[in-house]
Order: structure tokens, then sequence, then C-alpha cells
């Protein structure tokens, strides 16, 4: 698991003025509205005995901790020391980590890491999501897998012949080749469009509206943004387009969160929207079928002890990317983390922490950065 990347935390709409509990890269987050409305995402351990902030409630701007009434305001410094009475003086290392959020697509995003804001990669960019002609969709699903091993699963062209029988033929062709991957290399991630051989479309209304009865080639697009995110691009005709984006949260090393929102050109009513998810659960659900039985549960650190064809290039770049950001010494030390845990309270570091020093809580150890 990787700090310093936007991580999707939960549906917008779900956010409030009740704070909630929120477990992301192993670690417990408290998340609330202020009373500007404004979400806000705190490291969940008070500093001052450990108990957990989302247990508590919000008097205001701030979360009160259940156990001494502490007050953590949106900036994670305590404002409020109820056993020192009114007019006391904070000490100045009563605060904890707070990150940075924004909310897109319906969804709060949190920046679980210490990066400034210059030097952040960006949350995956939906251009057409809220546009003219544009309908879109959310769901979520939460798996038992490392959200690595469905990263890869996102951006091999080589499985929906086989596993999903919506996109191919279930692997009854013989002539089955997957054909050249037009390659797109971005500053924060691989991804290649190619043409997929395509089974009419199964649901009549979208049959209807595409005006296709029959297989055909079709565009396909797909690859990764950042560690844990996925943009697909589906046109099942010229005109008709499918555009689909997974953040995938990971809850901790071997269970994941995942976010997808799924955008269209056609067939914009609401009334259609029951529908794409249907379809979108069938097809997620045989993904997940496949991914709760892979071993090793979690994605090998080396190529050596699996064999890589053509069609696994965009997994081998992926796993370039993830030691690129391994050496920048963003990933979690798990080995230590899960020898330490239970004698040793962590956060993930916050941009705070680069300007003020003496946190109560440690930094959660990270492998080391290498040139
Ligand atoms: S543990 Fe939070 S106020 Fe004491
Ligand atoms: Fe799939």
């Amino acid at each position: 698991m990787f700090i310093n990347f936007w991580y999707a935390v939960e549906r917008a709409d779900k956010v409030s003025n009740v704070p909630i509990k929120k477990r992301m890269l192993g670690l417990d987050f408290v998340v609330f509205r202020d009373t500007q409305g404004v979400a806000r995402c705190l490291a969940n351990t008070c500093c001052h005995r450990g108990a957990s902030l989302a247990a508590g409630k919000i008097k205001g701007d701030c979360v009160q901790c259940p156990y001494h009434g502490w007050e953590f305001d949106g900036d994670g410094i305590c404002r409020r020391i109820p056993s020192m009475g009114p007019d006391a003086k904070i000490p100045a290392r009563a605060r904890v980590d707070a990150y940075p959020t924004q909310e897109r697509y319906g969804l709060l995003f949190a920046f679980l890491g210490d990066l400034p804001q210059a030097e952040r990669p960006p949350i995956l960019d939906i251009e057409e999501y809220g546009q003219e002609g544009w309908a879109a969709t959310i769901q979520e699903f939460e798996w038992p897998i490392d959200y690595k091993r469905s990263m890869e699963n996102g951006i091999d062209p080589a499985h929906n012949e086989f596993v999903h029988d919506t996109h191919g033929f279930s692997g009854e062709r013989d002539d089955y080749r997957v054909g050249p991957l037009d390659m797109r290399e971005t500053e924060w991630g691989t991804g290649f469009y190619n043409k997929v051989f395509a089974p009419p479309l199964a649901e009549k209304r979208m049959r209807e509206a595409s005006g296709r009865a029959e297989a055909t080639y079709i565009d396909a697009g797909t690859g990764h943004h950042g560690i844990s995110s996925i943009w697909t691009h589906i046109h099942p005709t010229p005109e008709m387009f499918i555009h689909q984006y997974l953040f995938e949260t990971p809850i901790d090393e071997s269970n994941t969160h995942m976010f997808l929102v799924n955008c269209r050109n056609f067939l914009p009513g609401p009334e259609h929207d029951e529908r794409f998810k249907e379809r979108n659960a069938y097809v997620a659900n045989q993904d997940r079928d496949v991914l709760t039985d892979l071993l090793p549960v979690l994605t090998p650190n080396t190529n050596i002890h699996e064999i890589f064809v053509p069609a696994d290039h965009p997994i081998g770049r992926y796993r370039e990317r993830v030691k690129e950001w391994q050496a920048r010494g963003w990933r979690i030390d798990k080995k230590t983390l899960r020898d330490t845990r239970d004698e040793v309270a962590y956060a993930i570091p916050s941009p705070a922490r680069r300007e003020v020093k003496g946190w109560v809580l440690e930094q959660i150890p990270l492998l080391p950065a290498s040139a």
C-alpha cells in the first residue's frame, strides 16, 4: 500500500455532521462535515489516550473525543481540553493529522500523504462528468482482495474473452487473439486502446439504441492512473460511449473498497440507471469470482514466478510504475506495521508534518527510498 495518492473515501452524500470511521491503508480515519459544509478527514486516533474519534460527536467545527472530550478542529488542532478548564493553554503537540480533501464526481477524496500541493499526483480526471449529453452512476463494491490484483485485472486485455460473456465469446473462437495494443503513457499511468471483436449487445434496449445486432470490432481502451485508479473507454458504436472510472481504495492489504463512476452518452434518462448498474455489477462480480481465488493472495513484487506474454505488457508497465513509487519512499512497510501495530498507534503523515515537528502518533513505517 502507498501513501501520497488521493483515495476515494466515501460517497459525498454520506458525509455529514455525524462522524464516520473509515479504514484505509490499514489505518482508521474519521470523516465529517464542519459547519461550513467542508468535508474533513483526520487520523482517527486521539493523541491523548488513543480513543477512536469517530466514536465521539461533532460539536461545531470540531470532532469531540468520546473519552475525555478533547475537541479537534478540521485541521486536526485541539481547541479544547475540558479537564483543564475554560482558559486552558492547549499544548502545541495536542493535534492529530488532517488530510487534504476534495469532492468530485459525487465522491469525497482524501490525500493520504505529506506531499506539498504542487507535488501531489492529481485525481483521475473525468472530463465528461457533468457535461451536457452525459449521464453518470456511482456504484460501490467491497471485495476481499489486494487492490493491485484488481488493478491488474482492469488493464488486462486478455481476460475479457474468457471472464465476461458480455464482452467476448467465452473462449469459443478458434481465431481469437489479442490484437495490437496502441499504448498510451502519461506521467502517472500506462494505458492502451485496441480493437475488440465483441458479441452483439445482450441488452435489447442498448441493441436498439446502437442499431447494431451483429458481432463486430469495437474500440476499447483502458489504463491506470496512479496506484489505484483505472479508466476504461468502451465504444459499442462510433457514437455510443461508455466511459468507466474505478477508484480503488485499499481498506488493508487484502480488502478493497471500490467506487465505480460509469458515464454514458446515450440513454441518458435516470430511468435507465438501474439497468446500467445491474450490468456493471454482473461484469464486476465475474472479475471478483476470479480475483478472490488467485494465489498468492497479494500481488507478487517480482515477475519471476509468473509468465509474461505480449498481452501482459500493460500489467508489466503497472508493476514498473509501482516500483518507481516505491523507490520514492511511498510504500508502506507492511511487515513492520504488522509486527508492531499492537504496541504502536500509527498515522499516515499529513502535509503539516513537513512544517511542524513533535507529533504524538508515530508515522506509519515506510520502505526506504532508493535511487
Ligand atoms: S483519549 Fe481522547 S480525550 Fe482522552
Ligand atoms: Fe474484467
